[in-house]
């Protein structure tokens, strides 16, 4: 807009002011038409001006409006503050996250905005990004539907002299992402567990296919081993009547240095407890190929319902006759509950998980192994919590394999859970192992459910 001149109108008013009377009122006319000319003008350079800041004001609300819209669709948040680190302006992907107007937020601290957790860290990016951005750096908003993690850049706002005047952070919801890669994550955990039950199963399938044969080709010979033993004492016997029978008739002192010599009589001595050790070790082994055989026997016939309440009273009895000391086994489980399966293998692996438990509890003060059970749908669940030690995390993983036993050697061979493990998977359940929370074991056997009894 061009500058009008001001001196026309000056030297108007110095000319009305200054004028003889004739000369005024010759003057004041010429003079007020040139004051209303001018008014004309200024008023048509007001209009002009009006107009033009409206089309200004316009283009400025439409850039305004524009840049709101913007902000408002953006799915990423965005926070605009000063130096003090008070925020200035946040657009709407932030205010539905955490809750609150933008009115309410500007003014208010940046960190209240974020989880506690967040705040040093907060406080080293904005440090940072005083001199650099900061990318990437994960921060979780206090949300108003719960902790809404976001990836944050952060980039500094200066002036025309270049001075650090705040800041804009731009933050990527990633919520939906964690989500997803943590279905992912158990997915491939899932696998993981599967593909270690299917090598857990072909390892076991071997190791039966190799037991049952080892078992069986061991069965033969100790089977001649125990009965020639058997046989052995009873020629041992034989032979020391006879000699008994020698002694007493025949004097004869060559015979008697031969014995001497030949320490016959320590020899018959010896035989007794040497045939009592071959067969008990002859028995050992034949426990030992039993139990081999029955690792990998299946099941016969068909499962029947089993009263699990008193399966595992009669396991507990079983066990506490055999136990060195008192042990408490709390059983809580309704008696009206039944699985489906055979009793007497059932039995053993509730045997067999009593006496583990029992074992990691020798060095407890007040040992407790409580039972519990529920109903989950169409299966039935039993757990055994110990108050032992638990298990070491290394070795939860292992301790279902054939022959892992971390007890001194005669104390156990390893098959007791192997065993269990391959009995209720044959029942179509599953056997798993974990720590309780108050550090000891707790197993829990899963197996299909049969209608209550009715009591
Ligand atoms: N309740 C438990 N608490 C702590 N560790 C346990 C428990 N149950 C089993 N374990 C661990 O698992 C290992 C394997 O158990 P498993 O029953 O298969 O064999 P075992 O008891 O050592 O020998 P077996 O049962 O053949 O006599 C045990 O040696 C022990 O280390
Ligand atoms: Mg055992």
């Amino acid at each position: 807009m061009p500058r009008r001149q001001k001196e026309p109108v000056t030297s108007l008013f110095s000319s009305v002011a200054g004028g003889s009377q004739p000369e005024v009122a010759e003057f004041s006319e010429s003079a007020w038409i040139d004051v209303v000319r001018k008014m004309d003008e200024v008023y048509a350079d007001l209009i002009r001006y009006e107009a033009d800041l409206e089309s200004k004001n316009h283009a400025l609300e439409g850039a305004h409006r524009f840049i709101s819209s913007v902000l408002s669709s953006m799915f990423d948040v965005l926070i605009v503050c000063d130096a003090q680190g008070r925020i200035q302006q946040a657009n709407r992907a932030v205010t539905e996250l955490v809750g609150s107007s933008e009115d309410a937020l500007r003014g208010r601290l940046l960190h209240t905005l974020f989880i506690d957790d967040n705040h040093e860290l907060l406080d080293t990016l904005l440090g940072r990004a005083r001199n650099e951005v900061v990318k990437d750096v994960e921060l979780t908003l206090a949300g108003r539907d719960g902790p809404a993690p976001v990836a944050v850049n952060c980039t500094p706002r200066r002036d025309r002299r270049e001075r650090f005047i705040g800041m804009v952070l731009i933050g990527r919801p990633v919520g939906e992402l964690r989500r997803a890669y943590d279905a992912l994550n158990d997915a491939h955990l899932e696998l993981k567990r599967t593909q270690q039950q299917l090598v857990h199963s072909e390892k076991l399938a071997t190791v039966g296919r190799l037991v049952a044969g080892v078992a069986h080709e061991l069965n033969n010979p100790i089977s001649f081993v125990y009965s020639n033993v058997h046989t052995l004492r009873k020629y041992a016997e034989r032979i020391r009547c006879y000699l008994a029978a020698v002694d007493v008739r025949e004097a004869d002192t060559e015979l008697a240095e031969l014995r001497r010599s030949l320490q016959l009589d320590r020899t018959l001595e010896d035989l007794d407890p040497l045939i009592a050790g071959t067969l008990e070790g002859a028995e050992r082994v034949r426990d030992i190929v039993n139990d081999l055989r029955r690792y990998t026997a299946s099941q016969r016939g068909d499962p029947v319902p089993v009263a699990l309440a008193t399966t595992l009273d009669s396991a507990a009895h079983w066990i506490q006759q055999g136990a060195t000391r008192p042990v408490e086994i709390a059983v809580d489980v309704d008696a009206a509950l039944l699985a489906w399966g055979h009793e007497g293998s059932l039995h053993q692996v509730m045997v067999n998980l009593m006496q583990n438990a029992i074992d990691a509890m020798e060095g407890v003060d007040r040992p407790l192994l409580w039972i519990t059970a529920g109903r989950d749908g169409d299966l039935v669940w039993l757990r055994f919590s110990d108050n032992g030690g638990g298990i070491p995390p290394d070795d939860l993983t292992r301790i279902f394999d054939p022959f892992f036993t971390t007890k001194p050697i005669g104390k156990g061979t390893g098959l007791g859970l192997s065993i269990s493990e391959a009995i209720v998977r044959d029942h179509g359940g599953s056997l798993t192992a974990a720590n309780g929370d108050r550090g000891g074991a707790e197993f829990t056997v899963v197996l299909p459910r049969a209608p209550d009894a009715t009591l």
